[in-house]
């Protein structure tokens, strides 16, 4: 795991982009796995300045996304359809149709499951997956538990995400609780992974995926294991470092 930490988030956000800059030169047909929430969003806008620029091409760029909430509609205003087509795709180049989130709102969640590591798969697996960190150090939506978990899955999700999240709903009862996420197992099939974390709220989840052991109590822990991770940070999630 290589851990730089930067003197902000504009600075880790630049970073980021860059590295995703490089992937697409290197490979234009990347695979790339993309995170919501508020972390990445500098991110995007970065990227999109790179796109702007001339300086990154998504023509042949296919993205899976970690994760969405059960029950929301693509264009419900929270989905995480609607934040990426909001925060990234209707401002580059990518074709739609290459374009993958897990749908929330299906009647039979398991196929969905199943056809979204399928779907992955038959498209060569994920080049560079980007990933945020929970406050319990969840990776995607897998959540503190007594197992890691495999494949695509349908997710519970816990008090200390319920509450970190609610506060993007008018209110707490219109959070969902359950979500489509990518497996522990999926996101480890990624050849190439970068988290990034931001703040304070996020120290003690770094320390512990850096220096504690590995255990399913905290997901992202599991991260040692895969020889291709960079950890991007500002200092305060570094502060416990
Ligand atoms: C988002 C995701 C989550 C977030 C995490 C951090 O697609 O899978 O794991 O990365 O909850 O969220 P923020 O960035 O809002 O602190």
């Amino acid at each position: 795991m290589k851990v730089h930490v930067f003197k902000d988030s504009q600075a880790v956000a630049k970073a980021a982009a860059m590295i995703f800059a490089a992937q697409m030169s290197e490979k234009p047909d990347s695979v790339l796995g993309l995170a919501t929430g508020a972390t990445p969003v500098e991110t995007y806008k970065e990227i999109i300045s790179l796109y702007n620029d001339g300086q990154i091409d998504f023509a042949k760029a296919h993205s899976y996304n970690l994760d969405e909430y059960i029950g929301l509609e693509p264009d419900h205003p929270q989905s995480y359809r609607y934040f990426m087509q909001e925060q990234l795709f209707n401002h580059i180049n990518i074709d739609p149709q290459n374009t993958h989130v897990p749908s929330g709102i299906a009647r039979d969640l398991a196929a969905v499951c199943a056809a979204y590591d399928a779907a992955i798969k038959s498209d060569g697996g994920i080049d560079l997956q980007l990933l945020g960190i929970g406050k319990n150090a969840h990776i995607g939506f897998n959540e503190p538990s007594d197992h890691f978990s495999k494949g695509t899955l349908v997710a519970d999700l816990t008090e200390s995400t319920i509450n970190a999240n609610a506060k993007f709903f008018d209110s707490a009862d219109e959070m969902p609780r359950q979500a489509v996420s990518m497996g522990i197992a999926s996101i480890m099939k990624s050849r190439k992974i970068l988290l990034i974390a931001l703040g304070e709220d996020k120290a003690k989840a770094i320390s512990d995926m850096v220096n504690g052991p590995i255990t399913p109590q905290v997901p992202a822990s599991i991260l040692q294991l895969h020889d291709n991770v960079i950890v991007l940070l500002d200092k305060a999630a570094a502060s416990l470092l």
